[in-house]
C-alpha cells in the first residue's frame, strides 16, 4: 500500500464499490502492485449503499477517479448505468470494472480473461475440449463465454435448477451464432444426473459456492467418483485453497486448479485497463495469499 506520506497532489485514485466491502482483498492486491512498480496510484474500497449508486458514480467522475471495480450487490445496476460496454462485458452481460474516459463510463468484465489465464499458464487450451460447467450464475456465465470464444468442442452446463442451466445454454447459442464457423455442442443437464457428462469431460469447472468457507465441509455438488483421472478440475473457490471437490479430484489423479489465480488475474486485467501497464502478477498473488493468511 502507498504509505499515506507518499500520497501527493498528483496521486491517481482507483477503487472498488460494494456493500459490504470491508473484507475485500483487492486493496491489498492492487496497492502492492502499484508500490512494486512505483506507480503514483492508490486503490480504495468504498462501501456504497444501493440507493447511493447514481450519486457515487457521478461523484467519482467529478473527482476524476480513474476507474473502479464493482462487486456484490452493485454489478447489475452498474451494468445498466455505464455509457458504453466493452465487448468483454457484452459477452457476459455484467460489469466488474469501469474506466472513465472523455465520453463517460466504459464497462468491462475481466472474469473470462481471469479464468482463462491460469489454464494458459499450465499450457492447457480450451480448443476442442469437452467442458462441463457446474452452476449457471454470474461466474458460470463468464466461464461459459470464455469457453465459447476459445473454441470449446462441447459445453455442458450442470445446474441444480435445470431451467437456469437451459437459460445459460440458450444465451450461448445466441452468442455463438455470429461466429457460426465453429459451434460447440451445447447442452444443459440437471446436476444430479450429470454422471455421463462429467465422466466424459476433459475439463470440469465448478462455479457454485458449494464448498466455500465457512461451509467447506459441505458435500461436493457432484460425486467425485464421476471424475476421470486424466481430466482437469478447476474450482473457482479460492477459500479454502483446496475444496473437498479438489481434494477428491487430486486423490483420483486429476490436475486441479483453485480460484486464487483467477482472482489475481481478473485483478491484473483491471490494473491493465486503468494504467495501460502489465502488473507484477506474482506481487499481487503474494499480497492476496497474505490477506488470506497463507
Ligand atoms: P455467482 O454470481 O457467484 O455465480 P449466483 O449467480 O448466485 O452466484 O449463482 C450461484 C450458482 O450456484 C447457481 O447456479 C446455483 O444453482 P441454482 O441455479 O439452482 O440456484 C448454484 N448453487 C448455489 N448453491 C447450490 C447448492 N447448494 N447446490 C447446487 N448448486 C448450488
Amino acid at each position: 500500500m502507498l504509505a499515506t506520506s507518499a500520497i501527493t497532489g498528483k496521486t491517481k485514485i482507483v477503487g472498488v464499490i460494494g456493500h459490504p466491502i470491508g473484507h475485500s482483498l483487492s486493496p491489498a492486491m492492487q496497492n502492492a502492485a502499484f508500490t512494486a512498480l512505483g506507480l503514483d496510484y492508490c486503490y480504495v474500497a468504498f462501501d456504497v449503499s444501493p440507493d447511493d449508486i447514481p450519486a457515487a458514480l457521478a461523484g467519482m467522475r467529478a473527482l476524476n477517479i480513474v476507474g473502479f471495480n464493482v462487486t456484490i450487490p452493485h454489478k447489475p445496476v452498474v451494468f445498466r448505468l455505464v455509457d458504453r460496454l466493452d465487448n468483454s462485458a457484452q459477452m457476459v452481460e455484467a460489469v466488474n470494472t469501469v474506466r472513465y474516459d472523455a465520453k463517460g463510463m466504459v464497462g468491462y468484465s475481466t472474469d473470462a480473461e481471469g479464468f482463462v489465464r491460469p489454464l494458459e499458464s499450465l499450457g492447457i487450451s480450451l480448443a476442442d475440449k469437452r467442458i462441463v460447467i457446474i452452476g449457471a450464475g454470474g461466474a458460470a456465465r463468464s466461464v461459459a463465454a470464455a469457453c465459447l470464444n476459445r473454441g470449446a468442442g462441447s459445453i455442458v452446463v450442470l445446474n441444480r435448477t435445470p431451467e437456469k442451466g437451459r437459460e445459460l445454454v440458450d444465451r450461448l447459442k445466441r452468442l455463438a451464432q455470429p461466429a457460426a464457423g465453429h459451434l460447440p455442442v451445447l447442452d444443459a443437464i440437471q446436476l444430479k444426473i450429470g454422471q455421463a457428462a462429467v465422466s466424459e469431460a476433459d475439463l470440469l469447472v465448478q462455479c457454485t459456492s458449494v464448498g466455500m468457507s465457512p461451509l467447506q465441509d459441505a458435500p461436493p455438488p457432484i460425486s467425485p467418483a464421476w471424475i476421470r483421472p486424466d481430466s482437469v478440475v478447476y474450482d473457482l473457490i479460492y477459500n479454502p485453497a483446496e475444496t473437498r471437490l479438489l481434494a477428491a479430484a487430486r486423490a483420483i489423479g486429476a490436475t486441479t486448479i483453485n480460484g486464487v489465480d483467477m482472482l489475481v488475474q481478473q485483478g491484473a486485467v483491471a490494473f491493465q485497463i486503468w494504467t495501460g501497464i502489465d502488473p507484477p502478477v506474482d506481487v499481487m498473488r503474494r499480497a492476496l495469499l497474505n490477506g488470506l493468511g497463507r
